[in-house]
């Protein structure tokens, strides 16, 4: 069976929906079957597609986003993806107090897959200029690279 990963940050309308699309765009790239989807912890998105500089800066990548929507994270995604790969500190936390005790799920924090800067948060975007969506990009594009060379070898 195909692995599975699920992004989660807190409005799934900016961060994490980029995280889906760069891995998705990875994995293609390289013809690895993954099943891909992002969630945010909180509930305010719920429906929405991405916030506008998300798809500006994905569609400036060669990335449509704006088919994707919003929803907030579930217990049975505990059950459902291999992995789940969280934000930021905060998303991380909130999981972890969220996760049910039996479910296998390899839970991480998406800067833990960049060589020399585990721990660190990807900034929300959300309050900022476009700027910031380019960076997120950058990120979430850097973290894609070994997240894909972690299914492979899984
Ligand atoms: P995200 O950004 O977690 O990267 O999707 C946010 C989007 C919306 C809100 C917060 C963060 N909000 O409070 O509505």
């Amino acid at each position: 069976m195909n692995q599975s990963v699920l992004f989660v940050c807190l409005g799934n309308i900016c961060r994490s929906p980029l995280a889906e699309a760069a891995l998705r765009e990875e994995c293609a790239a390289s013809g690895l079957n993954v099943v891909i989807d992002s969630a945010g912890t909180g509930d305010w998105h719920v429906g929405h597609a991405p916030d506008e500089r998300a798809q500006a800066v994905a569609t400036k990548n060669g990335v449509d986003i704006g088919h994707l929507r919003g929803r907030q994270v579930t217990t049975s995604d505990f059950h459902d993806f291999d992995y789940i790969i969280a934000l930021d500190n905060q998303n991380l936390r909130d999981l972890t107090a969220m996760r049910p005790t039996n479910a296998a799920v390899k839970l991480s924090l998406l800067f833990d897959h960049i060589a020399g800067r585990a721990g660190e948060d990807v900034a929300d975007p959300y309050y900022g200029d476009a700027d910031g969506f380019d960076r997120t990009w950058a990120e979430v594009t850097e973290a894609a690279r070994t997240i894909r060379l972690l299914l492979e070898s899984g």
